[in-house]
């Protein structure tokens, strides 16, 4: 008998126009599109093979896992199951090469390599699209660590259409992401829970009807390598989310003094010439894009800011896939 088994390779994303708040939280349709870009170097890399045993079991870093977080494994394997149409159940292996809780979203990476060895180990040979739907249902911005490069997640009309795509390879733009950590250790508010809080804001309703515009401008931005314009963008769109986020019921304030810090440092450096901008997800880390030539010195200057205990590099990245 071919063993149920496959291997599979993910990378983080970093996104510029942010996905906060779902308009159907089960199926993980967003209120808004978002763009991100892959990042390079870092990976979940994980195995999953299909057998007789009692129950499917989860290892992350060699750790076993229960509960909510098996959980939501086991619910992307149920869809596997069904689609290949197999009773077995499943014992997942994942390992990071980045530290959990630091500011990279290891949801993302970790869903996307799951969704994709999972449907290739059930013998599915299913489009790019419907990989990243997959994904999609195990942490929304999964859904964008699939394709390669500069990818968009299209918000979509239903379950079917919302999906990403790449927009740009890697190769066209030499962006990198330098991530100032002024925090290690995982974050008070996961992001399942701060999206259920968004609508509680009255700014959420505000930011989500400006999302066109700036989806708009940050995908021409990208395809125009206009970094003046893209800085600009992305560092009011983060904005506006930490906004949302600030005036949630209850409030999620996900900034330390060193993440005001280094948001300030950026824009003077930017003023003085040198092409770097913020964005900051779900967490106090800053990650300050930058061309891949002024990666190092960025990185230096970082280092030198009061509170930044570490910097993690990565340029752009490529899909995820099968190993
Ligand atoms: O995919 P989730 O549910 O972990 O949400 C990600 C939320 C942000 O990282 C804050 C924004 C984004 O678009 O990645």
């Amino acid at each position: 008998m071919k063993t149920l088994s496959a291997t599979a390779q993910s990378s983080p994303n970093i996104a510029f126009i942010k996905y906060w708040g779902n308009r159907n939280a089960a199926l993980r349709l967003p209120v808004n599109g978002s763009i991100s870009m892959n990042l390079a170097g870092l990976f979940t890399r994980t195995h999953v093979t299909f057998g007789n045993r009692p129950a499917d079991s989860l290892f992350i870093n060699g750790a076993p896992i229960s509960g909510k977080g098996l959980e939501r494994v086991s619910g992307i394997l149920d869809i596997v199951r069904q689609s290949a149409g197999i009773g077995l159940r499943a014992e997942v292996a994942s390992e990071n090469n980045f530290p959990t809780g630091a500011g990279i979203a290891s949801s993302a990476a970790a869903f996307a390599a799951l969704a994709l060895a999972a449907t290739q180990a059930a013998g599915l040979d299913w489009p790019e699209s419907a990989i990243s739907r997959l994904a999609r249902l195990g942490s929304g911005s999964a859904s964008r660590s699939i394709p390669s490069g500069f990818v968009e997640w299209k918000m979509g009309e239903s379950d079917e259409d919302s999906f990403a795509v790449s927009i740009a390879p890697p190769e066209h733009w030499d962006l990198a992401d330098c991530v100032a950590i002024v925090a290690a250790g995982h974050k008070a508010t996961g992001s399942t829970e701060g999206h259920v809080l968004a609508p509680t804001s009255p700014l959420q309703a505000a930011r989500v009807a400006d999302a066109p515009r700036r989806l708009q401008l940050c995908r021409r931005a990208i395809l125009e390598k206009d970094f003046e314009t893209f800085a600009a963008i992305i560092e009011l769109d983060s904005d506006m989310m930490h906004a949302v986020m600030m005036t949630s019921q209850p409030a999620l304030f996900y900034w330390k003094p060193a993440t005001l810090a280094v948001m300030e440092a950026v824009r003077s450096w930017r003023k003085d010439g040198l092409q770097v901008a913020y964005t900051i997800d779900a967490g106090p880390n800053v990650h300050v894009i930058c061309s891949q030539r002024a990666r190092l010195q960025v990185a230096a200057f970082l280092r030198e800011v009061p509170g930044v205990s570490d910097v993690l590099q990565a340029n752009v990245g490529g899909p995820a896939c099968q190993v």
